[in-house]
Parts: structure tokens; sequence; C-alpha cells
């Protein structure tokens, strides 16, 4: 009988499930091709065996109970079910260490388990790194630790390739079944031609420009990618603290007559109160860490640090601007999440507003859709935490918008004036039009005080 030719041929093991590993598994699994998940934690493994997702992701869930019952997707902590597949993907975490660079102990970690498991597989196996690592790692790391623990050498029976993934929380699975591109760094043409062909069958005729490099070509442009997405928000920051200074000028507007620019392009030029997420300051503290044991003292990298951390003060500011001195004021945070739609709050700009709020003397309530439980789980009960978007505000002297959330988007003037002690509202996130707002205290980042210009044209975009 003729082989199905639209049947996949390929089989992956994705080693570490964490929120990248998982995704990568699902939407592996959704193209039909044999996916095994292994992680050490046997409860989140059960979890996943019963088709739930053990991590907020719009699609995620759905997908996985899809994948979990037509048998496409399995999970376990056996690293030996890897030798069942021909491509393993490392998808473990590399943490931040105190000075910025990152802790490979778990990529060593499951390297090791899996280079036992590979030392009696006969046939070509091929290993991909996709952690975020510094360059240099997988040729300098992880090849001495796979050969040393398979008794194998990489070449002809063992692949190695690096494979940076760009997945943004939030549209994680839209972006790894549409990415913009995918980057295989490689040694050899013959691990390089297994991965493209992985990919080929995955995305049939979408298959996205591959973009071939050494290993540490391809770790490095996850890098550069991050901390150029991180220096477009720093940038805004800046011009819209300066804007905020010059009355009648909008950032939002100034944002998007740049932005028809394609050198420049409109996309991450929303400014704000800094940005937050597992990313962004990791890859650019590890990227700045890395650059310093080269040689190289990177300072525009650490300005975009610096800028970002400091847009809490900006935030404040506003606040102290027009709530007067803090002390004792009752404050309400709207938005915990580091940005909507994720219950993840690592490195939200909220938190170092917060923490600036409290020593100020505020009394602080804050209210999230999303990322109450994991707030709470992090900070106990440092501060009071309300019930709904209007339950915030109650006997508040001031507002702070510090996520995009919808729900907030549909609170009015009204609604403000109702619940609060005093209508103070400082929009950190510009969601809102301050011509609706004019019956409060209103202050947004990134414009100067009246006039606004012809018609009163500040918006969010
Ligand atoms: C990011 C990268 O986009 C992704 O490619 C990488 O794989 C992981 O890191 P993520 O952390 O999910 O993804 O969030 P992203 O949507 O990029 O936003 C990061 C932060 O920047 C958020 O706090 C967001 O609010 C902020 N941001 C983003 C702005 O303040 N302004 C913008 O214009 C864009």
């Amino acid at each position: 009988m003729a082989p199905d030719l639209k049947k996949p041929s390929s089989s992956v093991s994705i080693l570490g499930l964490g929120y990248v590993g998982l995704c990568t598994a699902a939407t592996f699994a959704s193209r039909g091709i044999r996916t095994i998940g292994i992680d050490i934690d046997e409860a989140r493994i059960e979890q996943i065996r019963r088709g739930r997702a053990p991590v907020h992701e719009p699609q995620l869930g759905e997908m996985l109970k899809r994948v979990v019952k037509k048998k496409l997707l399995d999970a376990t902590s056996d690293v030996s079910r890897a030798t069942d597949t021909n491509t393993s993907f490392l998808t473990v975490g590399t943490p931040s260490q105190p000075d910025g660079s990152i802790d490979l102990t778990y990529v060593k970690q499951a390297t090791r388990e899996l280079g036992k498991a590979l030392q009696k597989k006969q046939s070509y196996h091929l290993v991909v790194v996709k952690s975020t690592v510094i360059p240099g790692t997988t040729n300098g790391t992880v090849n001495p630790v796979l050969e040393q623990s398979s008794g194998k050498v990489v070449g002809p029976s063992l692949g190695l390739c690096a494979n940076p993934e760009f997945l943004k929380e939030g549209t994680a699975i839209n972006d790894a079944l549409h990415p913009d591109k995918i980057v295989i760094g490689s040694n050899d043409k013959k691990s390089a031609d297994q991965l493209t062909r992985l990919y080929r069958e995955f995305y049939g005729s979408r298959l996205p420009p591959v973009i071939t490099s050494s290993p540490e070509t391809a770790e490095l442009v996850k890098y550069a990618s991050n901390a150029f997405l991180a220096t477009k928000v720093s940038f805004i920051n800046t011009i819209a603290n300066i804007a905020q200074h010059i009355p009648g000028v909008d950032v939002n507007r100034v944002a998007d007559a740049i932005g028809h620019d394609p050198r420049i392009g409109h996309l991450f030029l929303k400014a704000g109160p800094g940005y937050g997420g597992s990313c962004f300051h990791k890859d650019v503290q590890a990227l700045v860490s890395y650059s310093q044991q080269q040689g190289y003292d990177p300072q525009l990298l650490k300005a975009i640090e610096k800028t970002n951390e400091d847009q809490a003060i900006q935030v404040v500011e506003l606040v102290e601007k027009l709530a007067g001195p803090l002390d004792q004021k009752r404050i309400a945070i709207l938005g915990l999440a580091f940005k909507k739609d994720t219950d993840d709050i690592r490195e939200a700009p909220s938190i170092r507003v917060i923490d600036r709020l409290r020593n100020k003397g505020a009394r602080l309530v804050g209210y999230d859709p999303m990322a109450m439980p994991n707030f709470e789980s992090v900070f106990g009960n440092t501060i009071e935490l309300a019930k709904s978007s209007h339950d915030v505000l109650k006997g508040g002297d001031c507002a702070i918008v510090m996520t995009e959330w919808d729900e907030f988007r549909r609170l009015k003037a009204k609604d403000y004036i109702a619940q609060m002690r005093k209508p103070v509202l400082v929009d950190a996130r510009r969601i809102y039009n301050p011509a609706e707002f004019r019956e409060l205290k209103f202050a947004g980042i990134g414009f100067g005080s009246e006039p606004l210009g012809p018609g009163s044209q500040a918006e969010p975009s």
C-alpha cells in the first residue's frame, strides 16, 4: 500500500512542560504529530493527562483536551519515552541568578537525563534547545553534557540544534501556529534538515521563512529580539515622560505619526507604566551580564532597564500631583497582571508602583479579573483585594489603571464619580479618552495638561 503522504511521520518529545513547553507540545499534537510531553512534576503530568491546562493561556485548554483525547499527546515523567520519538525539544526554564546571568541547572539536568535515555537508541535522534540560553550554551554546555551522558558523538547519529521561540503570553497558541519566522541554529546540515522537515510537516504550505545559522547566532537572535522590543517600550516611555511636560502634546499621536515610517513601525510604541512579564527584564539582564563577561559594557541595554524601573516613579508622581501627599490616602489599583488576558504578575509594573505607594504610607486596594490568586500567593495580604472593578473604587482618593483589561475600559467617568470619595484617576495605560473624563481630576502617561489641541484629540490607541 502506498504511504499516506499527508500523515505526519515525525514524532516529538518535549522536555519541560512549563508555559513554552506545554504550548509547543499542544500545537505540535494539534497538527497530527505524535507528541510526548515530559516533566518531573507528577501533579502537572496528571493534570495534562486529564486534558487540563495547568497555566492560563487562551485556547490552550481546549486544544489540550482535544489532543489528549485523540491520543496525539501523552504526558509522562519517564524520560526514556523520548527515545520513541525522533526529535526532543528542551523547553526547561532558565531562571535568573542574582547577578542577572541565567541558571543552566535545569538545562544540564534535562540534557543529562535525555542523554542517558539515548544511550541504547540505534537510530538518529535530534535534540533541539528551545529554552532561552545565552550564545554558546548549545555548543559549550549542552553538547558536552549530551555526549558524555549518551556515550555518543554529536554529528552522524545524534543531532543538536538551537531553535528559539518567540511566543507571547495571551496569544501563545496563535503565535505558535502562525510564527513570522523559524530560526534554526545548527553545526551540520543533517540536523538542520531534520528540523526543517519537521516544521514543513507542521506548517505545510504555510511554512514561514526559515532562517538557518550557527547555534550562537540563533541564541543571540532571541535576546536581540526581546531587547529590541524592550527598547521600543522604554523609548516611547521616555518620549511620554517628555510629552507630559508640554501642554497640548499627546504621546499616542506622536507614536502614531512616527509609526507610519516603515523604518519605525507602529507596534510596541504604546506608552505605559513599563514592561513586565517573564522575558523582557530577565533577557535584557542576561544579555547585559553576558556582554559584561565578554568585556563589553552595553550601556544602551542598561539604560533600557533603568528607564523601565523608573517608570513606576512617573506613575507615582502623577498620583501625587493629582491627589497630594499620599500618607493614609486610599488608592485603588486597577490591574495587577503585567498585561491584559493573563494571570501572570511576574515583573509586573503594578508591583513596582504598589511598592512605592506603600513606602509613602498609602492604603492600597487592588483588583484584577484574573491575577488576584497569583498576587495573593506571592504577596499574601500586603494589600486589600476587592471583588470587582466597581468595588475597588469604593471610598478611594485616587484610582490608577495599571493593566489594560477590557473590563476597565468599560468603566465610565460616572462610575468613578459614583464610587470614589474623591474622583481622581491616573490612566497609566492610556485606555481612556481624556475628553470623556473632564469631570474627574485626570492624568495619563504621556499627555500634557490642557490645552489638548483641536477638539481635544488625546485618545487611547
Ligand atoms: C515577550 C515577547 O513579545 C515574546 O516574543 C517573547 O517570546 C517573550 O516575551 P510577553 O512577555 O508575553 O512576550 O509580553 P509582550 O506582549 O511582549 O509584552 C511585554 C510587556 O511590554 C508587557 O508588560 C506590556 O504591557 C509591555 N508593552 C508592550 C508596553 O508597555 N507597550 C507596548 O507597546 C508593548
